[in-house]
């Protein structure tokens, strides 16, 4: 599917499994929640563009590669994206942090940010929007939306599921943010959980169930 990664790396597909298992603990479940989002973030910076820079060795001067440009900026959207976060600046420690709170009016069903805070230079930046599960897509959409209208040109999606409807919605607004997901499930049910998915993940990430 164009514009989507499904990272079918073993650990990540087992791990995945543990989390779907309803027997699993709150804490079990944010322990492997921060395991894959270590791996994810491995993932999706893979073809981040490199640059020589010179550094003494103990031995010798050498060019060496690091990565290009200014820091990236992890953007979990609340509550359940910031189940990614630990795994995620574990890997990437200098990583900025981007915070999208956004939740659903009852009567409009339009997303309504609630909480916002980025750094100012998002134009110069990689923001990878973060949340676990892409299911209608509502949160997604205006979580982007809301990074584009703050300057945000260079965007990734990472979740750990996908639905399809949330995949062609996610697609339709905002064909320019790719997305990276551990898995794609069969569809939505009328409730909006994936199926057969995992749950709420916020609930089971914070025992709130
Ligand atoms: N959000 C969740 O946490 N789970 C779903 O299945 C759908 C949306």
């Amino acid at each position: 599917m164009e514009g989507v990664t499904v990272v079918d790396h073993p650990l990540v597909q087992h791990k995945l499994t543990l989390m779907r298992d309803k027997k699993r603990s709150t804490k079990g479940f944010r322990q492997l929640l921060n395991e894959v989002g270590m791996l994810l973030a491995y993932e999706v910076t893979r073809d981040l563009p490199l640059e020589p820079v010179e550094i003494d060795t103990p031995v010798a001067t050498m060019q060496a590669p690091q990565i290009a440009g200014k820091k990236l900026v992890l953007a979990p959207i609340l509550r359940a994206g910031v189940g990614f976060l630990d795994g995620m600046l574990t890997l990437v420690p200098s990583a900025r942090v981007a915070h999208i709170g956004l939740y659903r009016d009852p009567e409009t069903l339009q997303a309504v940010e609630y909480y916002f805070k980025a750094p100012s230079d998002l134009a110069d930046r990689l923001v990878l929007v973060l949340d676990p599960m892409l299911a209608t897509a509502n949160s997604a959409v205006a979580a982007v939306d809301r990074l584009k209208e703050r300057g945000a040109r260079d965007m990734r999606f990472v979740c750990l599921l996908a639905a399809p409807e949330g995949i062609d919605r996610m697609r339709g607004a905002h064909p320019d943010v790719p997305i990276w997901t551990a898995a794609i499930d069969e569809h939505l049910n009328d409730h909006g959980y994936i199926v057969p998915g995992l749950g709420d993940a916020g609930d089971r990430m914070y025992g709130t169930r």
